[in-house]
């Protein structure tokens, strides 16, 4: 219960936002005035407590740092016409956290502190909150294990912190995506569903690889075929298919459980689409493709929201899309902004007030 676990406010002097245009800004650049910071220690959550952003003072035998026990999260808050803050599907978020916490064998957050602390914070920091088109605050909670020893084991001890980063758009333009046939993200019974820190570490190389060859990112295939599509680096793909809006479903285990991805989902089957949750072949895209019937394909996530692919490649067989003609990812990337933002009806009550 939040009455027993009271977060301590240290207010910072002074604001930085004086210091900064809250428009045009760079994903991830910049930080609010304040941060939560909590520790588990003895098997509980204590020193709970909202202070100014600040560096920590780590020792380096951390666990984290050398076994990488860390997870995260990515959420967002926005402001309605009227400046009221809202934050976006929160307790979805909340509840992907504590799995991947499970998966990496780390202890739950509780409601009180994750949810109640950051609603909390974004309250405070909530004139970080930018207004501007495609701007966000992204909330970014995030544990790792503070063990000072060498040893392979889990800690026992843990830090709980949550940032606020005012930011602009992760992709500013139509992206063109590798797919992958060498290098692996996930495997069934592997940390793919979990938002473990090192599953995004050690997709540097080949994203790095990617890049190299003229695109953004990478489609992950699966690990014994290379032939089932999973996931992009940093956010979940949807293909419409003739009337169907069809995406990998999360039954192996190997993608992320994405807030956006179900949010699309839901606001696609709104808008009459069949929507269709399953394994999907390279194989099956390149037909649809050929045939004329692959129309879309857009990638979702938090920092991404609704990312419009322009191209698609596998092999030598390039598959290339007029996004400007598009339909229903725009569609779909409007209602979204526009639920977010107070425009249209909150129908599936997704938008958390911060009073
Ligand atoms: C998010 O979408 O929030 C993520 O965590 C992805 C990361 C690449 C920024």
């Amino acid at each position: 219960m939040l009455a027993t676990m009271d977060i301590t406010i240290n207010k910072a002097e002074g604001s930085k936002l004086k210091d900064l245009n809250l428009e045009n800004l760079s994903f991830g650049k910049f930080f609010s005035d304040h941060m939560l910071e909590a520790d588990y220690i003895n098997g509980e959550w204590t020193n709970i407590e909202i202070k100014p952003y600040q560096p920590l003072l780590l020792s380096p035998s951390v666990a984290a740092l050398h076994y990488g026990q860390a997870i995260f999260e990515g959420i967002k808050a926005y402001k309605d016409e009227e400046g009221n803050a809202f934050i976006f599907r929160p307790q979805d978020n909340f509840r992907r956290f504590n799995i991947s916490a499970e998966r990496m064998q780390m202890p739950s957050v509780p409601e009180e502190i994750f949810m109640d602390g950051m609603k909390q914070l974004v309250a405070m920091d909530s004139s970080w909150i930018p207004q501007k088109e495609d701007h966000s605050l992204y909330i970014r909670p995030f544990m790792f294990s503070t063990d000072e020893v060498i040893g392979v084991k889990p800690s026992d001890t843990y830090k709980f912190m949550i940032l606020l980063s005012p930011t602009g758009p992760y992709y500013n333009a139509p992206m063109r995506i590798y797919v992958e046939e060498h290098f692996v993200r996930a495997v069934p019974g592997g940390v793919g569903y979990a938002k473990a820190a090192g599953n995004y570490g050690s997709a540097m190389y080949a994203t790095a690889e990617a890049k190299k060859k003229g695109y953004d990112q990478v489609l992950w295939t699966d690990a014994f075929e290379h032939k089932y599509v999973q996931e992009i680096g940093t956010m979940n793909v949807i293909f419409i298919i003739g009337n169907k809006a069809v995406t990998p479903d999360l039954g192996a285990g190997t993608i992320l459980a994405g807030v956006t991805r179900n949010s699309a989902l839901t606001l696609l089957q709104e808008a009459g689409f069949e929507i269709e949750e399953r394994s999907i072949s390279i194989d099956e895209l390149i037909e649809a493709y050929k045939a004329g019937y692959l129309y879309e394909v857009f990638g979702t996530g938090t920092a991404a929201t609704i990312s419009m692919i322009k191209e698609l490649r596998y092999k030598d067989f390039v598959m290339t899309f007029n996004v400007d003609e598009w339909k229903t990812a725009p569609t779909i990337k409007k209602w979204l902004t526009d639920i977010r933002e107070g425009r249209r009806e909150d129908k599936y009550g997704w938008m958390m007030q911060v009073s």
